[in-house]
This record gives structure tokens, C-alpha cells and sequence, in this order.
């Protein structure tokens, strides 16, 4: 079975046991029985014990698969890890009326990182940044040796350009294409290899040599387009609902507090695809909240428009996020849910998180802009609480509304 041949179409998978469900995932996904052993955690604390310090165990998360996506035409079942009731739940009912509609459309840059070299005491930052600029090329070059492994893949260094601060101090930032690794450790090892150069050009020191988590080469966008009569409900209308949803929009560019709300909607589902996937989901947060602000304004990092007949939302927001390395390497469960997913590419990652992201945004702003949030948070926080106090799970059930 090619690995994009599966439907992400499994009605009632929400209604199954949880066996059934493995059982279902397994089938759809073209899993053996023993793969799924994974799910228990993944990650035994022997492995863990290699992978930080001074470990005394796991800490382990609820792990859904969010059912109905479809983004660039193809079919993804998408592994969440997340602790918060609703979002799984959200994203795939988000996902089915955004598929019926013909799913999100999505692209993603090149996988180009930032690795950033810090030069103080320059004297005169301009014969610095013209000296650096006369030797571009060969300092490209220092840095695709510093990472042969990287130019097999096809990847390397890719530009140069030197950013003068102020106070005597230049930002040197090296793009380099990382393929389908995460690449803060392929930047980090390049700045080093040619901060020395560097800094013999400038005429000044050598400070801090890293990788800028503000990945703003390696941005995801996502898109999806509803007809607003598919946003009819109950007793809302599919006019007012896309009218609602694109006021709030309205609301998060006005107002920081808001949009740093709606982000947080937004990162309620890349992040869960990233620690799934075993990536480092501060950085995707760190990288998200600076782009957000780079106009000097905090903003939110999608729109929802109403054009004609249509709501349309768009997302863009930077994303770096690996397939390979990293914690990928000790975890068998984020390793199973790169299967689940059946990504080929970093990109393709960002893409399919991009639209988790953009699902999970428009499932908060739907509920936000109708019968309010809390209805379907507290259903699935009652079924939680059912479990071990029935008669509060009851009480919590009568009179809720609903983020699904
Ligand atoms: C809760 O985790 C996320 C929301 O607050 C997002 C939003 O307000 O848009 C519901």
C-alpha cells in the first residue's frame, strides 16, 4: 500500500473502544500488531536515561489521531499529543467540513535555517560587512565543510547577509538548507566552524554563535475556503457564522491580548503534531510569537475573510520541524506517528501541522463566534470525571455549549 493511499476518512472513530480504535489506525495505516507496541509510550526510561540528564522516568501524554484531514489533495491521519480536552476532537471535526470542501491547500518554503554569529567591538561595521560580503563565497564554502553529511543529502549553506546593530556589534546569519532534519544542531556546528573567519574580516570579536530560532526561511502556508452555507448549525446561520469568525479575526489584529489567544488556538495544534512527532515544539513557539510581532505589533498568524460566497482562512507562520535526528532517534512512539502520517519530507510535516494548525483556529472561532466555548470542553472534561464521579460528571453535562 503506498503510504498515501489511506482515507483519513474513519467514521465513528471517536465512538470506538480504545483496541478498536489501534485496531482501525492499523489497518488504515498498513501497521503490523507489533508496531503498535509503540504506543505504550515509546520510550522506555533506559532510552530516556540517554537522551537528558539526571532522569528518574517518563512523563507520558494522551496521543489522538485527528481523523478527516486532507491537505494538497492527500489524506493524512494526524498523531496530537496533548493534554487539553477538545483539541483532537476539534481539529478533526474542523478537518470534515474543511474536506467536504475540498481540504486545505498548503505549501511550505524551503528548509532554510537561520545559524546566526554575533561579532562585537567592530569598529566600523560597513569596511566589516563589505569584507564579509567580498568573501562569501568562500565562506559558504567553510560552511558546507563543516557539514558534508548535510551536502550528500543536498542540502548546505545557501546565502549570507550581515545585519550591523548598532553599539559595535554585527549579526551574521548563514541560510542554511537543513533537508529533513530540524537543523539547530547543523547551524549551531556551522556557526562555530566560521565565527574565527568571520571575525578576522570584521576586525572584532567573536560572541555568540547559534541558530536564530526566528526561522522566518522556513515558513508554512496553509489555506482553506468554506461556503458559508456549510457553516449552518443548529440554530446559526452559515452567513453569521463566517461573519462571526471574520470579526474575530478583526478583533485578534486590534488587539494583542486577543491574538495572542487566537494564536494560542493556532499552536493547539501544530504543537500537538510536533511533540508527536518527537520535534521540539519551544522552538515552534518561540519562532511562532516572534513572527507574530515582527512588525512590531503582536499579530495574529492567520485570517478569516468572508469573499463573496466564502469564508477563507490563511495561515502562515514559520515552522521547522524534522523528520529526522533529534529525539526521533530514542522514541519509537514519535517514530510510529511519522508513519501514521506518512510524510515524506520536513516540508510535508510543516504542511500537514500548518493545517492542524488552521483547523484547530477555526473549530475555537466557530464555537467563540456561536454558542461559546465551553459546551464541548466540558462534555469531554465530564467524560473524563464520569469516570470515577459519575454524579459530577452529570451536573457538568446540564447546560454546556461546544468547541467541536
Ligand atoms: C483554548 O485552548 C484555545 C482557545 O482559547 C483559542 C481561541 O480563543 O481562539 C479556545
Amino acid at each position: 500500500m503506498s503510504r498515501k493511499s489511506k482515507s483519513s476518512r474513519i467514521s465513528g472513530f471517536h465512538k470506538l473502544t480504545l483496541s478498536e480504535r489501534r485496531e482501525r489506525l492499523r489497518e488504515a495505516c498498513g501497521l503490523e500488531a507489533k508496531d503498535l507496541a509503540a504506543l505504550e509510550g515509546g520510550l522506555p526510561p533506559e532510552e530516556a536515561d540517554h537522551l537528558i540528564e539526571n532522569v528518574v522516568g517518563t512523563f507520558a501524554l494522551p496521543l489522538g489521531v485527528a481523523t478527516n484531514f486532507r491537505v494538497g489533495g492527500h489524506d493524512y491521519l494526524v498523531p496530537m499529543a496533548v493534554e487539553e480536552p477538545s483539541v483532537v476532537a476539534a481539529a478533526s471535526h474542523a478537518a470534515k467540513i474543511i474536506r467536504a470542501q475540498g481540504g486545505f491547500s498548503a505549501e511550505a518554503d524551503p528548509p532554510e535555517m537561520i545559524a546566526q554569529i554575533q561579532l562585537c567591538e567592530v569598529a566600523d561595521a560597513d569596511a566589516a560587512a563589505a569584507s564579509i560580503a567580498a568573501a562569501r563565497a568562500d565562506i559558504l564554502a567553510d560552511a558546507d565543510r563543516a557539514q558534508p553529511g548535510l551536502l550528500a543529502r543536498g542540502g548546505g549553506a545557501r546565502d549570507l547577509s550581515v545585519r550591523p546593530l548598532g553599539d559595535r556589534m554585527l549579526a551574521v546569519h548563514l541560510a542554511i538548507d537543513c533537508r529533513d532534519a530540524m537543523g539547530a544542531n547543523l547551524c549551531n556546528t556551522i556557526a562555530e566552524a566560521v565565527a574565527d573567519k568571520l571575525a578576522r574580516l570584521a576586525r572584532g570579536r567573536v560572541g555568540l554563535r547559534i541558530l536564530s530560532n526566528l526561522a522566518d526561511r522556513r515558513r508554512v502556508r496553509v489555506r482553506c475556503r468554506i461556503t458559508t452555507g456549510a457553516l449552518a448549525f443548529e440554530k446559526f446561520d452559515g452567513a453569521e457564522v463566517a461573519a462571526g469568525i471574520a470579526a474575530a479575526t478583526r478583533f485578534a489584529e486590534l488587539d494583542p491580548y486577543r491574538a495572542a489567544t487566537h494564536n494560542k488556538g493556532i499552536l493547539n495544534g501544530v504543537d500537538a503534531v510536533a511533540v508527536a512527532t518527537g520535534n521540539d515544539w519551544r522552538q515552534v513557539e518561540a519562532g511562532a510569537h516572534a513572527y507574530a510581532a515582527a512588525s512590531g505589533r503582536y499579530a495574529p498568524l492567520s485570517s478569516w475573510r468572508v469573499e463573496g460566497p466564502d469564508l477563507v482562512g490563511a495561515l502562515e507562520m514559520p515552522l521547522a520541524l524534522g523528520i529526522v535526528g533529534g529525539a526521533l532517534r530514542t522514541h519509537a512512539c514519535a517514530r510510529l506517528c511519522l508513519r501514521i502520517l506518512g510524510v515524506e519530507s520536513a516540508q510535508e510535516l510543516a504542511r500537514v501541522a500548518g493545517a492542524a494548525g488552521l483547523a484547530t483556529n477555526f473549530a475555537a472561532l466557530r464555537a467563540l463566534a456561536t454558542e461559546g466555548i465551553q459546551r464541548g470542553h466540558m462534555e469531554l472534561h465530564a467524560r473524563s470525571v464520569a469516570r470515577s464521579e459519575p454524579e459530577r460528571a452529570h451536573k457538568i453535562l446540564s447546560g454546556l455549549g461546544g468547541y467541536r
